[in-house]
């Protein structure tokens, strides 16, 4: 007899196999009992018929305990009423674990309780289907790149600088006399890459020490994020365009059944095409105060006023040319309004918020060097930075788009902590 996975049983019809994997439910009739069967690639509903197997196979299912390890045998049946339209007439069991009480039942649990059992809760269907859909936005983000001929250039997590302010800056002792940070962004060294390369990408852990506690944010997060030399402000918003419906198309394309478990709405993303709206900083003020909302133009925008905005469109709205000076000290000013910088903001519908945040970088050695200063930043950790507009500066631009944020969206989750296996945050360091 054969090992078969759940996700292939399709293949197995009227075969006897083996199923390995535990316990996630039980119900029984007298006569006959219905074990549902996990092994992490999906669930299968078994039969068990009193009178048709040895009276050990009988007692063993009696007494298994919610996520007990077990190894089935039994032959796959089509049946169109099956939850998942297979069941398995049961012919063998051989308990491998006995799994003690298992604190995640059917009832009611805060979120609190259920994060402090992260490691067991993902083996519920709902963290099931999104980690599913965030394999996929990751494997549609690297096809992307790869596909367009982006070479992967993985940037460092140690850093000796500061890329996104300092503020939100995690401190890590290196060896005594140095300090350095987790990085909050590979931009620097991407920029680095695409003069070496043209087109580059990296992909990976990003740190911010944010103090806030919000529904967007975590202190440890994955980005990916494109850098092109020769690029300007207007490629890189097409680029962010482009690969936002890639992976929307993809998930759609491919993760169906998980979007239904998770009860999301999917016309809300069938109805995204290009293009996206672009809204100059201005227009996006502007229509904030139609709507009534307090803001004073130069400020960045909070929450509610990226809300307020991405409502009035049913797909993701690009807003550009923030003043510079709410945004990062590298960016490029307009050269029609050097007040504002050629930066763009992708905010997401539904109110999720901006999930993508990039622009053009200054190439001048001058403007860059006086900036590091107005931003009180230390030249010194800056200096094979600078060495980039010294050999052969040309314009660049770049994004980075926030992993969690996007699956938080796709899968219409409330908060970004269930994007993430293992979520970092305030107040969460375990397990
Ligand atoms: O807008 P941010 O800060 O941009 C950068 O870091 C640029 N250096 C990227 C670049 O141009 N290469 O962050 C980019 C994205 C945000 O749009 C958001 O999706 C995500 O990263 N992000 C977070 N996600 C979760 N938790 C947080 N604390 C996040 N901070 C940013
Ligand atoms: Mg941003």
């Amino acid at each position: 007899m054969k090992r078969a996975w759940i996700s292939e049983v399709a293949h197995h019809v009227g075969e006897d196999v083996i199923i390995k994997g535990w316990l996630y439910n039980k119900r029984s009739s007298g006569k006959i009992m219905f074990p549902q069967i996990r092994d992490g690639t999906g669930i299968i509903q078994g039969v068990v018929v009193k009178s048709a197997v040895p009276e050990s196979v009988w007692e063993d299912f009696d007494r298994l305990t919610q996520e007990s390890a077990i190894i089935v045998r039994g032959r796959v049946r089509q049946d169109e009423r099956a939850p998942g339209g297979y069941e398995l007439d049961v012919t063998g069991l051989e308990v491998v674990h006995l799994a003690e009480p298992y604190p995640i039942t059917k009832k009611e649990h805060g979120i609190e309780f259920l994060l402090d059992h992260r490691h067991l809760w993902l083996r519920s269907r709902k963290q099931h289907a999104i980690m599913l859909v965030r394999h996929e936005v990751i494997r549609a983000v690297r096809d992307f790149f790869d596909d367009r001929g982006f070479v992967l250039c993985d940037t460092p997590i140690f850093t000796p600088a500061a890329c996104e302010g300092t503020t939100t800056l995690f401190e890590v002792d290196y060896f005594g006399d140095e300090k350095a940070y987790l990085t909050q962004s590979g931009q620097l060294y991407n920029e680095a890459t695409a003069a070496a390369f043209g087109r580059t990408y990296c992909f990976g852990p990003t740190f911010r020490a944010e103090r806030s506690k919000t529904r967007r944010h975590l202190t440890e997060f994955w980005m990916v994020e494109p850098e092109i030399a020769y690029a300007t402000l207007d490629d890189i918003m097409e680029l962010a365009e482009e690969l936002i419906m890639a992976v929307v198309e993809r998930v759609l394309e491919r993760r169906r059944p998980q979007l239904d478990v998770l009860e999301r709405d999917t016309s809300k993303l069938e109805a995204i095409e290009r293009p996206f709206p672009r809204l100059h900083y201005d227009e996006a003020v502007r229509r904030l105060h139609q709507g009534g909302l307090e803001f004073q133009w130069g400020d960045d925008f909070g929450s509610p006023h990226e809300t307020y905005l991405s409502e009035q469109f049913d797909r993701p709205v690009m807003v550009h040319r923030y003043p510079a000076a709410v945004k990062a000290f590298y960016m490029e000013p307009d050269p029609e309004r050097p007040e504002l910088a050629l930066c763009v903001d992708v905010l997401a519908p539904e109110g999720y918020g901006e999930i993508i945040g990039g622009g053009q970088r200054i190439a001048s050695l001058s403007l860059l060097k006086q900036r590091i200063e107005e931003h009180h930043l230390p030249e010194e950790a800056f200096d094979w930075y600078l060495d980039l507009r010294r050999y052969g500066s040309v314009p660049h631009a770049g994004f980075g788009m926030g992993i969690e944020r996007c699956v938080a969206w796709l899968c219409g989750l409330a908060h970004v902590r269930e994007a993430i296996p293992f979520p970092r945050t305030l107040y969460r360091l375990k397990p």
